[in-house]
């Protein structure tokens, strides 16, 4: 019997795996792919807003469509704005790698698997991390990634955001504990200084839709694979059951 249950832990082992730790960035998202209204806004922000400038090689958007239950003739209408493109098409857009790096300085990369490469955390932290800064050709810095060639294409949304000198819950480099409040006194907190169109929760909550859709881009099987996991612990679970039955069966008048 102690075999066999050796046999079901090991069986179990690939589905406790944990994902990868998040690297060193301020802020963290638990991505929810379970969410099809998510998805669909993140979708949704991302062809408005990213597509302009990225790819998504590997992704075609039926096959989104489908996983967010979106129908055929909402996406047409609503998603796909280029005549070129067609419903069962990758989501490619009109710009060459080579027109991205000469126009700024650096070509905007394809994004199907930046949600594995980079993971949730660095995506949403980067996505929130842009400010003001006038030195730089796109009028922008990101605290995530120094020097970024991409323009902040978001601020409509977010507002203009620029580092002050105030009090952060959060330790920040540099950042001096003030023992008397418990916050950090630092220079480089980031605070929307001009609104946008949207609310700083509701922008968080965008942000947190596009960052959610392109976990989702990065293995779009992850769904069916969840989806599947219950079904074969389940399965596995009854056949372990059968199983012993049946060698008890088998070698009860051998005893
Ligand atoms: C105007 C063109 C443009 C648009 C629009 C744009 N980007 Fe970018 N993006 C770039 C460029 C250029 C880079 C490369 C930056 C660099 O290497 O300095 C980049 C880099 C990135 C990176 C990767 C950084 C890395 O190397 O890991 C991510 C993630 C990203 N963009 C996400 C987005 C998202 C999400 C949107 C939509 C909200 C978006 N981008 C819209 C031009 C754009």
């Amino acid at each position: 019997m102690k075999k066999q249950l050796f046999a079901l832990l090991f069986a179990l082992v690939p589905f406790t795996a944990m994902a990868a730790p998040a690297a060193d960035v301020p802020f963290s998202m638990t991505p929810d792919l379970k969410d099809e209204a998510s998805l669909q806004r993140g979708m949704q922000l991302y062809v408005n807003y990213c597509m302009g400038c990225h790819t998504l090689e590997h992704q075609r958007f039926a096959r989104a469509a489908e996983d967010f239950g979106m129908p055929q003739d909402l996406v047409e209408q609503n998603l796909i704005f280029s005549s070129e493109l067609a419903y069962n098409d990758q989501m490619h857009n009109a710009m060459g790698r080579e027109d991205g790096a000469n126009w700024f300085g650096a070509a905007a990369p394809d994004l199907t698997l930046h949600g594995r490469l980079r993971g949730g955390d660095w995506i949403y932290s980067y996505l929130l991390s842009f400010y003001r800064d006038p030195s730089r050709p796109t009028g922008v810095n990101n605290a995530v990634f120094d020097l970024v060639a991409m323009p902040n294409v978001l601020e409509p949304l977010q507002g203009v955001q620029e580092k002050v000198c105030a009090e952060s819950d959060r330790p920040m480099e540099g950042a001096e504990l003030d023992p008397l409040t418990g916050k950090y006194q630092s220079c480089d907190v980031l605070q929307v200084t001009r609104p946008g169109a949207m609310e700083p929760d509701e922008f968080e909550e965008a942000v947190y839709d596009l960052t959610n859709f392109l976990v989702y881009v990065g293995e779009p099987s992850k769904l069916q694979a969840q989806a599947l996991a219950p079904k074969v612990l389940i399965f596995i679970f009854i056949f372990g059951v059968i199983g012993y039955l049946l060698k008890r069966e088998y070698w009860r008048d051998i005893h």
